[in-house]
């Protein structure tokens, strides 16, 4: 089943701190985001690729695009301020209709078997976002005192890829900034449509590049991951 990936890339790593977009330090002699792009490259579901960019990181992009051999990218529009309005702009951009996964190009561990069931889920039911159950105990708290414990049976901690039928993600996204929301997933703007959204079960490996721990145990699956293919 065909889906073209929206691709969030034009953040600043203010939380990684390394002066410059995360997404171009570089884990096993490769940068994050040529990781992110290759998977998508090598899945045969995936038919186009529209990458979000700041302006000024551009040529970077593309010297990216090239030296990982990506031939996917459909189209490099402009990133906002807000990574929501970086996901609106390649909505906006996409002109195919379809299944869209929106991908955060600081997520390169995403396994295969999960962006398709996220596909297929979409196809079916209009939303599914990929998710794992909470591992720790989760407590609401205000001014250093619990309020509540939160059932930790029915909590999930939901990561993206995110996917949709595209008319549904492009209504809920242009209504969201009309109204100016901001939400912090695609998901809650199919949310708050009162559209239902799945939950596909992930893998706790697909974990966004944030801060400098990410990048250690980022080079750790790496290498678990060439082991396992070389086996
Ligand atoms: N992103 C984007 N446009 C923005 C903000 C973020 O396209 N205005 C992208 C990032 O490049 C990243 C993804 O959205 O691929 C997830 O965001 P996050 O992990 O928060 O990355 P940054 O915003 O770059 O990091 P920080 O919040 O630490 O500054
Ligand atoms: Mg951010």
């Amino acid at each position: 089943m065909d889906y073209t990936v929206m691709m969030p890339a034009a953040g600043s790593g203010t939380r990684m701190g390394a002066g410059q977009n995360k997404l171009f330090l570089k884990l096993a002699g490769k940068t994050i985001l040529g990781h992110t792009l290759t998977v998508f490259e090598e899945d045969p579901w995936c038919a186009g690729i529209i990458l979000a960019v700041k302006d000024s990181e551009r040529p970077v992009i593309e010297a990216i695009i090239r030296d990982s051999a990506i031939t996917k990218v459909k189209a490099l529009p402009a990133g906002g301020a807000e990574r929501q309005d970086s996901v609106a702009a390649c909505l906006e951009a996409h002109q195919e209709g379809g299944i869209v996964l929106v991908h955060d190009a600081a997520r390169p561990f995403i396994a295969r078997p999960v962006i398709h069931k996220l596909a297929e889920s979409a196809a079916e039911h209009g939303a599914a976002v990929a998710g794992v159950k909470a591992k720790d105990t989760m407590k609401y708290v205000t001014d250093g005192q619990v309020e509540e414990t939160a059932d930790r049976e029915r909590l999930w901690i939901i990561q993206t890829p995110q996917a949709f039928r595209y008319e549904l993600l492009l209504d809920a996204s242009r209504k969201a900034r009309q109204e100016q929301f901001l939400g912090t997933d695609e998901a809650t703007l199919a949310e708050r449509a009162g559209l239902p959204v799945h939950v596909v079960g992930s893998t706790y490996d697909n974990i966004k590049m944030t801060t400098p721990e990410d990048l250690a145990y980022g080079g750790y699956l790496l290498k678990k991951r060439l082991e396992e293919t070389m086996e």
